[in-house]
């Protein structure tokens, strides 16, 4: 982190580090307070940083120009900064909100996670705000604490209605597993995810279709899902299983199971595959989550495959790269691969034997070259630790 005392004159105080993630399936559930099994991957945003006392923030990143963003902590209002700035500034401002005594500090960011990719480096990038502002103000912030200033930063002061899902895997994660994220309860359990141990990787496919969470897709999206639920009179999608979604055709003579009828009927036809994606993705992670507790990680494939058969054909938010990029993994040797993240681009993953690793990244690349696509970027997912203090 040499780019420190050139912009600020001074030696940090220490460096802090937020990972990046890979979400292993249950997309687009976290706000229907569904489940999520994402992993923290080892590329991260690294803040330098030192304390002011000044009530200045000077923000300056590697990844952009060389020009540093002065503001002062009590002066943040939302809405009042955009660009990457705004990250890093509403985590000050929410942490300002939640009664924090907190003034001002000199931040330098530098990053390996790719921007724009689906990826969560603006998650990475709030996550490693809340650290340093953690341990140099002492706030005794728990991990899911952080977690939770880093989600109302994006929430309300940079205005994606995201859920908790990218926040939680960048402060709480741990090394060598995948986190179930019960996102009603918050409940978090930690299941061992190691491809390495059973002889396959997780490849990670960033097509470099960059698409932008505050244009207006995610948020129609998740309104649909709101109304839905609303329509069924629940709390939240979450509370419907594939049995409320599924009409019954039996003549069992039980009436309780005879004529049962999908609630989908009772929804007009836009919003039931919103519906029967969120209904059939949470059963999906408790299937994922049970293959990794018993070991037989090579049964993840096809359910990774059908996650992506729901995201493009249900919610429709894949993209022709994004399918390009998974049949033509699946053809070429992965177990089963999908998009991860919010969706309309960014990245694939794809479940596969290692020895199969090279001629699968052949494989996507070319057929990127056939159709005249970008060349993707790949690179092996390995899991890291959440959010914390590296010197
Ligand atoms: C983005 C959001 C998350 C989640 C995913 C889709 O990454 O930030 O909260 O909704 O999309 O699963």
């Amino acid at each position: 982190m040499t780019g420190f005392p050139s912009a600020f004159g001074a030696e940090p105080e220490g460096v802090w580090a937020a990972p990046g993630r890979v979400n292993l399936i249950g997309e687009h559930t976290d706000y229907n307070e569904g489940l999520v099994l994402p992993i923290a991957l080892s590329q991260t945003v690294r803040a330098a940083a030192r304390r002011r006392d000044d009530g200045r923030i000077r923000l300056r990143s590697a990844q952009q120009d060389s020009r540093v963003v002065d503001l002062t902590a009590g002066d943040l209002r939302p809405g009042g900064i955009t660009g990457w700035a705004a990250y890093p500034a509403g985590v000050v401002w929410a942490l300002v909100e939640a009664g924090h005594l907190v003034g001002g500090a000199d931040l330098h960011f530098d990053s390996d996670v790719p921007a724009g990719a689906g990826l969560s480096s603006s998650a990475a990038l709030e996550c490693a705000t809340a650290a340093v502002y953690n341990d140099l103000y002492d706030l005794g912030l728990t991990p899911e604490g952080l977690a939770s200033i880093a989600h109302r930063a994006e929430n309300a002061f940079v205005g994606v209605p995201c859920g908790v899902m990218d926040q939680t895997a960048s402060a709480c994660s741990a090394a060598g597993t995948a986190l179930l994220l019960d996102t009603r309860s918050m409940a978090r359990r930690h299941v061992p995810f190691d491809p390495t141990a059973h002889g396959l990787d997780l490849l990670v496919l960033d097509t470099r279709v960059r698409h932008d969470l505050t244009d207006g897709a995610y948020a129609e999206l998740r309104a649909g899902c709101e109304h839905a639920a609303e329509l069924l009179g629940l709390r939240a999608l979450r509370d419907l299983t594939t049995d409320d979604i599924t009409t019954d055709i039996t003549t069992t003579g039980d009436p309780a199971v005879d004529g049962r009828r999908s609630v989908l009927s009772r929804l007009p036809a836009a919003l039931q595959p919103l519906v029967r994606h969120v209904v059939t993705e949470n059963e999906r992670v408790i299937e994922a989550v049970a293959i990794l507790e018993e070991g037989v990680l090579p049964r993840l494939g096809p359910i990774l495959t059908a996650g992506h058969a729901s995201l493009r054909d249900d919610l429709r938010i894949s993209c022709p790269e994004t399918d390009l990029a998974v049949a033509t993994a699946v053809e070429a040797g992965a177990l089963g691969a999908r998009m991860t993240g919010g969706g309309f681009g960014g990245s694939v993953i794809a479940l596969v034997p290692a020895h199969r690793t090279a001629a699968v990244t052949e494989a996507v690349t070319a057929a990127f070259r056939a159709a005249r696509h970008r060349a993707p970027f790949a690179f092996t997912a390995a899991t890291s630790a959440g959010a914390h203090r590296i010197r």
